[in-house]
């Protein structure tokens, strides 16, 4: 894994049980980090159906509802619930490293489609 593809976040000591923080400079749409049950997950800030904020939505257990249709996503893997979106999207592995939060592509997410164009996925290729 290149450097390229690891995101450095500062402290995240300060994000609480069921907190997100966004991290707008990552990517096309920036990532939102999840806190849940004291692990940190990290999903691409958009929504898969329509381009909206994913933070914008309610956290509830490992779910991130979006704020628009009501599709849900695993912050664990970027799964979806169901339609109207029809794919997942891009999610992160968070790593703590004396008390530096660092959060890296998780290869197995399930982001979306690979026609898709403007997604994370297409930023770390081309990079
Ligand atoms: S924009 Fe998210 S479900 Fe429609």
């Amino acid at each position: 894994m290149s450097d390229d593809e690891c995101h450095e976040l500062g402290n995240l000591d300060d994000l609480q049980d069921g907190g997100m923080q966004v991290f707008e400079d990552i990517g096309d749409y920036g990532i939102v980090v999840c806190r849940v049950n004291g692990e940190l997950f990290g999903l691409e800030d958009n929504c898969s159906h329509a381009d909206t904020p994913l933070s914008e939505g309610r956290l509830r257990g490992h779910q991130l509802t979006c704020p628009l249709h009501g599709t849900s996503f695993d912050v664990r893997t970027g799964e979806h619930s169901g339609p109207p979106a029809y794919e997942g999207v891009p999610c992160f592995k968070i790593l703590v490293e004396d008390g530096v939060a660092v959060a890296f592509p998780q290869e197995d997410s399930a982001k979306g489609d690979e026609g898709a164009s403007g997604g994370l996925g297409d930023f770390f290729q081309t990079r």
